[in-house]
Formats: structure tokens, C-alpha cells, sequence
């Protein structure tokens, strides 16, 4: 359960943050980067369901703070390196959720979400890896 909160808390905060950023590069990664941001909102509720199957009200606070210094951070490395900055976030969804996948107690129909979940997570990964030569 642990697990779970903490992963509705990053998608959260990956959501709020590829907004922003989007905003702050605009040009031809606003784009890309809102439709990231739309599908980590999709994973974000996957996990507040999740959470409330089992009678957990999920906390949805994503903290402002950390996302203002993200984002302050991302003003400060440029383009090239706040790429880097997000896959490395990618990178982390996907150990966690392969943690999860491992041991979590999850049902059929989760765990083939979850798997999809990782998918989009990957394709990400890949999509800012392959931007970033650019800049
Ligand atoms: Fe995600």
C-alpha cells in the first residue's frame, strides 16, 4: 500500500510537472510534453483507484514546493539536461512498477493495466531520449 501511495504521488507530481514545463519550453516540445503530462494523470487515477478499492482515500497532494523547485531547476539546466531530468523520472516509475509487478498483491485486471502502465512509461523514456539530440 505504501508502494501504491507513493506512486500516486510521483504521477501526481510527473502530471503537474510535464505541464509546467511544456509551458516553460513551448515551441515544438509543448506539444509532446502535454500529451506526457495528460497520459501521467491517466496513471495518476489508475493508482487513486486502486487505493480506494482497498479502502484507502488517497491523498492527492502533489507537493507545490517540489514542483516549483523542479521546475526552477529545469529553468536553470536548459532544455537538454531537464530532458535528462525527466527520463531519469521515467526510469524510477519503472523500477517501482516493476517492484510492484513482482510483489504486489494485484488482481488480474491491474496487473495487465500496470503492464500497460510501464509501456507508456518506456515510450516516454524513449520519445525524450530521442528529442533531446536537438537541443
Ligand atoms: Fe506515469
Amino acid at each position: 500500500m505504501k508502494l501504491a501511495e507513493d506512486a500516486l504521488k510521483d504521477e501526481g507530481f510527473a502530471a503537474s510537472t510535464y505541464h509546467r514545463i511544456a509551458e516553460l519550453l513551448g515551441g515544438s516540445l509543448e506539444e509532446k510534453l502535454f500529451k506526457m503530462a495528460w497520459v501521467e494523470e491517466r496513471h495518476a487515477n489508475f493508482w487513486r483507484e486502486f487505493l480506494r478499492r482497498r479502502g484507502v482515500v488517497p491523498k492527492s497532494a502533489v507537493s507545490r514546493v517540489r514542483v516549483v523547485l523542479y521546475v526552477a531547476a529545469a529553468k536553470m539546466l536548459g532544455v537538454g539536461l531537464t530532458l535528462r531530468l525527466l527520463e531519469a523520472g521515467e526510469r524510477g516509475a519503472v523500477e517501482l512498477y516493476s517492484r510492484i509487478l513482482e510483489h504486489g498483491e494485484l488482481t488480474e485486471h491491474e496487473r495487465r493495466v500496470l503492464e500497460e502502465i510501464v509501456e507508456d512509461e518506456l515510450l516516454h523514456e524513449d520519445e525524450l531520449m530521442r528529442e533531446e539530440p536537438r537541443f
